[in-house]
Order: C-alpha cells, then sequence, then structure tokens
C-alpha cells in the first residue's frame, strides 16, 4: 500500500508508521509527507528518510483548509501514486474537494475514545472532565469534526496525578501501536476487496 501522509507537528504517528515499516510489521511505504506548516517537524523527519515533501499553501487562513488548497493536495497525492492517506496531527477539517479524491481512503488518529472530545487537545478536555479513562481512536475521516467510522480504538487509563503531558505522553504511546494496526486493516479490508 502507497501512503500519504498530512501532518502539522513533529509527526511521531508518522514515525511509528514508518518504525512499523522498518520493522516489516506493516507492509506499505510512505511516499509523500505533505504539511500545512512549513516549520513543522514532520517534515524534517520525513526529509531524513528521502521522502518526497511538500508544504500546503493554506492562503493565510489560520485555520481553514481551502478549497483550491484541498485540490492541490489532492493533485499531489494522486500524482504520488498514494492510495491511503493518514492524517496524523494535521489540524485542518478536511472537506469534498480532497475526500471525493479518496473515498473511504482517508484516516485519521484521534486522542480520544471517540465519540467522546472531539476536537483540539483531546487529553486536556479529558482532564478537566475528570473521567477515569480516556484512549485513542483511528477513524475514516468524513465531513465532520472527528465523527467518521471506527476502524480500532484502545483505553489509556488517567491517573491522579496526570497533568496535561504526562497523560497526552502515555496516550501517544499507544497511539503508536494503534496507527499501524488500523492502517493494516484498512490495508487489508481494500486488498480482499480487490481480489474479489
Ligand atoms: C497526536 O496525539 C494526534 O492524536 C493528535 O495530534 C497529535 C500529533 O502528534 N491529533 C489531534 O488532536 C487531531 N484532532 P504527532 O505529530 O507527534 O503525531
Amino acid at each position: 500500500m502507497v501512503l500519504g501522509v498530512l501532518g502539522s507537528g513533529s509527526g511521531s504517528n508518522m514515525q511509528a508508521i514508518l518504525d512499523a515499516i522498518d520493522a516489516g510489521t506493516l507492509d506499505a511505504r510512505i511516499a509523500i509527507v505533505l504539511s500545512d506548516n512549513p516549520e513543522a517537524y514532520i517534515l524534517e523527519r520525513a526529509r531524513s528518510r528521502g521522502i518526497e515533501t511538500g508544504v500546503i499553501d493554506c492562503r493565510g487562513f489560520k485555520t481553514k483548509f481551502p478549497e483550491e488548497a484541498q485540490q492541490e493536495t489532492a493533485a499531489r497525492l494522486k500524482a504520488a501514486g498514494v492510495e491511503i492517506v493518514c492524517l496524523a496531527g494535521f489540524l485542518r477539517l478536511v472537506k469534498a474537494p480532497l475526500l471525493e479524491v479518496f473515498p473511504e481512503r482517508i484516516l485519521n488518529i484521534h486522542p480520544a475514545l471517540l465519540p467522546a472530545f472531539p476536537g483540539l487537545e483531546s487529553w486536556k478536555q479529558a482532564l478537566d472532565a475528570g473521567v477515569s479513562e480516556t484512549g485513542c481512536t483511528v477513524h475514516f475521516v468524513d465531513e465532520g469534526m472527528d465523527t467518521g467510522p471506527i476502524i480500532l480504538q484502545e483505553a489509556v487509563p488517567v491517573m491522579a496525578d496526570d497533568t496535561a503531558e504526562s497523560l497526552h505522553a502515555r496516550i501517544q504511546l499507544v497511539e503508536h501501536r494503534l496507527y499501524p494496526a488500523a492502517i493494516r486493516k484498512v490495508a487489508d479490508q481494500l486488498q480482499a476487496g480487490m481480489s474479489r
């Protein structure tokens, strides 16, 4: 499976996908990594591995993902031969121009047990809500905010002395296992569908 990754930040989840590929537990290749943030460390990580990178021009909008930018993103992903798109800490909402080019082939990792705590900084939302467990979810992306069909999710306990940082770090450890497993599951389903 040829993967394309979109991220806005550190890219530790992309690194976990690369590590799973290196370890032979995920039969895939990352062909391209795109970011809306030219300074994002995810681009550095990709460059150091010789992976094609690019910056998505969001026309100066801080949070919106403009239609033209989504079309350009879809075109770049297609040109790189991408079959599955992985959002890995990508902080803009994907809409029709990109969804229509990759129907049921765009995945997202979210740091909560969806449908609980959608949106930003879900680990802080979980702490503020005083829940005893949260977790992480990999789901298909649809037009909503963190609403698409769930592929895999796993719970993470909230400890009495957790800070936002310690809780997020514990969630990320699980994310790094869950995302490669979810990609494997979707790739297997797609391949089974193709051979039918
Ligand atoms: C991850 O924890 C991911 O779940 C979260 O951003 C972090 C990115 O980390 N995504 C969201 O909150 C999306 N709503 P990374 O850049 O190190 O992979």
